[in-house]
Formats: C-alpha cells, structure tokens, sequence
C-alpha cells in the first residue's frame, strides 16, 4: 500500500522535511496532503515541490482529512498550538491500534501535552536543526508512549536523509536544541564579526567574508577529516611568539570562552521554561 502523510503547517521547515521524502520516491506527492494557515500563502507553500501535492487552508472544510493520515508532521509555530488542538479535537475518527503517529517539530511543545491534545495518535518530538535545509543537518528525536519499533523506523526515515539522528530523552532536547538549534546563529554571528575583524585590518568586504566562510568550512573539514580535538587544532596553530597566540590572548581576556558556554546554557535554560511555560 502507497504510504500517505499529512502536513499541518506547510513552511519552510516541513518543506525541507518532506522535500527529500518526494525525491526518493518514498511517498507520491498524490499522498501528500498539507495545511496551512491562509490561502494566499498556498504557492509559496508549494515552493518547488513536485506538483501532485494537495494544499488547503485551515478555514477549508477539507483540511480536516489531514487527520485521515497516518502520519502526521505538526510544523506549525507553537503559538498556533491551540488552534489545531481544537481542530483535531473536532474531528470524529476511530481508536486504532497501532495509533497513527504524529511527528511534532514545534519548539517548547512537551510529550505530555502533545499526547493530551491528541490522545488518538502516538506523539513524537523531533528537534531538526536549520541545516536541515541543506541536508547537514541534526535531528534529536524522543519517543512518546507506546511506540512500536516499526514506528521508530518510520519516523527515522523522515529525518535520516537530511540529518543526523540522535535518540534522546526528552529532557535532554533543551541541551540539544541550545547547542545544535541555536547553535548556527552562534557561529554565524562569530564569522561576521571575524569578517568585520578583517574589514578593519584593511580586506574589502566581499573578500573578508569568503574568507571568513571558508576558514570555518575549512576547519570543521580539518577537524572532522582528522579526527583531532579542538584544543589541538588550536594548539597546532599557535605558534610560540606567534601572531594566533596574541589574539587568543585577547580572546581569553575578553571572555569568548565562558560567553559561550554561558550562550548555551542560558539558551538551554529558556527552552526549559518555554516549555513549562507551554505545557501548563
Ligand atoms: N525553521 C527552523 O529552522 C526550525 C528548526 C527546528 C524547528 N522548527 C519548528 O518548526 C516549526 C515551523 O517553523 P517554520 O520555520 O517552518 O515556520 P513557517 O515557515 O512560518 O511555517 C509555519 C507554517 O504553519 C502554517 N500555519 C499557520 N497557522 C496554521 C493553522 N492554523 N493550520 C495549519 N497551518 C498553519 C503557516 O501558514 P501561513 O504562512 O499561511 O500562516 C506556515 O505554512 C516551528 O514550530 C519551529 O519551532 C523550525
């Protein structure tokens, strides 16, 4: 039988989530069924899907037989939780067994009240990554109750062709998600201000931040390729006396070190809260 997947929420992440999904022939995009919030944001919904796809509003009578599927993908913003509590509560199906699943993205949305608003599903919560999108991304994935093993499977094989997965308990995704979700805005906001850094030694612009870029590219390259420790790399660089051990100096002096890890526990410590906060 051709598998079928509804998605409530057709944006940028659940695009490139299902994306790969078409490609690989693993699902028709005659099975797919997605919604989203308004009419007039259908087409760019659609994006470069493939055509096939069926795409209603949430004011659309139809939307209700996204819960007809048997796989779910909630990628809506968590703010609009309620709204779609309240229609999945509107609508009559009947208790299968296994139950159908549902795969949630949505930020600070806990198990406990995934499962509360749809007690008719096996609720699962995946936390993909921005690079995703270019299919280098992570995925940490915790189980809801009563999953079956083949439901693990299927749910992997939403996330495996454009992440990594790691297998989590949930209270480790706010670790995960202050590390790994927030993380490229970290490193993005350290390679513009290494690009400025080059701009004041006197590199134009456009030059400074390919360089920036390809430095960092380039080092994850090295590190990953040579399986060598940060502290080696940085001890590889640094010569005695040298121009690298000067600026590591500063940075030291100026704090980047503990900024950082301060960056990723507080980020870890707001998830946690949004997530009290959501669930109460
Ligand atoms: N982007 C990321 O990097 C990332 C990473 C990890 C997790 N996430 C999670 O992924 C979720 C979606 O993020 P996104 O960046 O993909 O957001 P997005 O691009 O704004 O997409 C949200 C989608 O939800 C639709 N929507 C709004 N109200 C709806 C309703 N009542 N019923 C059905 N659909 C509705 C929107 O349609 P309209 O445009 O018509 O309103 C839009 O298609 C968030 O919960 C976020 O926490 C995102």
């Amino acid at each position: 039988m051709e598998k079928s997947i509804g998605i409530i929420g057709l944006g940028r992440m659940a695009r490139a989530i299902v994306s790969p999904l078409l490609e690989s022939g693993e699902y028709e995009p005659s099975n797919v069924f997605g919604v989203v919030g308004n009419t007039s944001s259908i087409p760019s919904a659609l994006g470069d899907l493939p055509s096939g796809i069926k795409v209603v509003s949430s004011d659309d009578k139809l939307s209700v037989k996204v819960w007809e599927a048997p796989l779910i993908l909630l990628a809506i913003k968590p703010q609009q939780f309620w709204e779609i509590k309240e229609s999945a509560s509107r609508f009559k199906s009947n208790d299968k067994s296994p139950k159908p699943l549902l795969i949630s993205v949505l930020a600070g949305i806990t198990l406990k009240s995934l499962q509360e608003a749809f007690p008719k599903h096996t609720c699962v919560r995946a936390v993909p990554n921005t690079p995703t999108m270019v299919r280098e991304g992570l995925t940490g994935l915790a189980w809801g109750d009563d999953i079956t093993s083949d439901q693990k499977s299927e749910v992997r094989k939403v996330f495996e062709s454009i992440s990594e997965i790691f297998q989590l308990k949930e209270r480790q995704l706010d670790s995960f998600l202050a590390l790994t979700s927030s993380g490229p805005a970290y490193i993005a906001l350290v390679l513009e201000a290494m690009a400025d850094g080059a701009v004041a030694a006197g590199l134009p612009r456009n030059l400074s931040n390919k360089l920036a870029h390809k430095t960092l590219s380039g080092t994850a390259s090295l590190l990953r390729e040579k399986s060598l420790h940060p502290a080696e790399l940085k001890d590889m660089v640094a010569s005695p006396g040298g121009t690298t051990i000067s600026a590591l100096r500063h940075l030291e002096l100026a704090g980047l070190r503990s900024a950082l890890i301060e960056a990723v526990v507080l980020a870890a410590q707001k998830s946690r809260q949004l997530s009290e906060e959501g669930s109460s």
